[in-house]
């Protein structure tokens, strides 16, 4: 059976994976991680959608059946312009948390965290308004949290002090409802939730992406439900750094990642 393929701008897609692994279990998983090239979040659109057909691409060649783009900039960007050049079935990363937010809210009044690049591109925004026109979205980038979380800092002073100011407009603008719109943003949730407080749900749209590729390969007959599964983890750079913090995003190690480079 053919495999889903996964790729991001680095490691924080396995937050994606780890939803497949657990809502898939019987699927083969190929993840192309750009290492060499990450970070797409303070990339031009150009350059992020040329990144993510060179990526697309060299998924193809693995055969995949489905892709996931689990970057959230490069579902910004990318996913409107490529998905209609493309046969295999393309899912990106934000539909299914705009659901799950328009969904969720209260008093329509919806906040959205990302990379510079995803709230530049406004791509959030223009799928609420889509679901619903009378939602109010707040955005805010939030570019230290990618760094701090690949060093391993997701709570303490200092961390608390950067998300207390880059939270501090939504805070004030009252929303009830907070999208978590980058793959690293999950590794934060204890932290983001302690300054948001309790009446503001958090949206992680990893669950809902695996839940809407499950539907899907259901619909289309090619969903595996038994049987064995065996997963590649391949990165344009620095495996070694790859499988050392894999672990903070999968929930478990990964082993035996290899160097290979998706650039045409
Ligand atoms: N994967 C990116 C995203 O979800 C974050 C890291 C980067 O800037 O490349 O937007």
């Amino acid at each position: 059976m053919r495999p889903i393929g996964v790729f991001d701008s680095g490691v924080g897609g396995l937050t994606v994976v780890k939803e497949l692994i657990k809502q898939l279990p019987n699927e083969s998983i190929v993840y192309y991680g750009d290492t060499a090239r990450v970070p797409y979040g303070i990339k031009s659109r150009e350059t992020v959608i040329r990144f993510s057909i060179e990526n697309l691409l060299f998924l193809l060649k693995h055969d995949v059946k489905l892709i996931c783009i689990a970057c959230n900039t490069a579902s910004s960007f990318a996913l409107p312009v490529i998905k209609k050049h493309f046969k295999v079935p393309i899912v990106g990363v934000l539909s299914p948390g705009v659901r799950e937010a328009v969904y969720a809210t209260k008093n329509k009044r919806i906040g959205l965290i990302g990379t510079k690049g995803t709230v530049k591109s406004r791509a959030y925004e223009l799928e609420i308004k889509q679901l619903d026109p009378k939602a109010k979205v707040f955005s805010v980038a939030c570019p230290l949290f990618v760094p701090f979380v690949e060093e391993g800092l997701t709570s303490g002073k200092v961390v608390e002090e950067v998300a207390q100011k880059y939270l501090a407009p939504l805070k004030k603008a009252g929303i009830d409802t907070l999208i978590l719109g980058c793959t690293h943003y999950p590794v934060l949730k204890p932290l983001i939730k302690k300054i948001m407080g309790p009446r503001v749900t958090l949206i992680d749209s990893a669950k809902q992406v695996a839940i809407e590729i499950k539907k899907i390969l259901a619909a289309d007959g090619m969903l595996k439900e038994k049987g064995k599964c065996r997963h590649k983890f391949f990165v344009s750079d620095n495996p070694e750094w790859f499988e050392n913090l894999a672990s903070t995003f999968l929930g478990r190690d990964v082993l035996n990642v290899e160097k290979a480079t998706s650039d045409v």
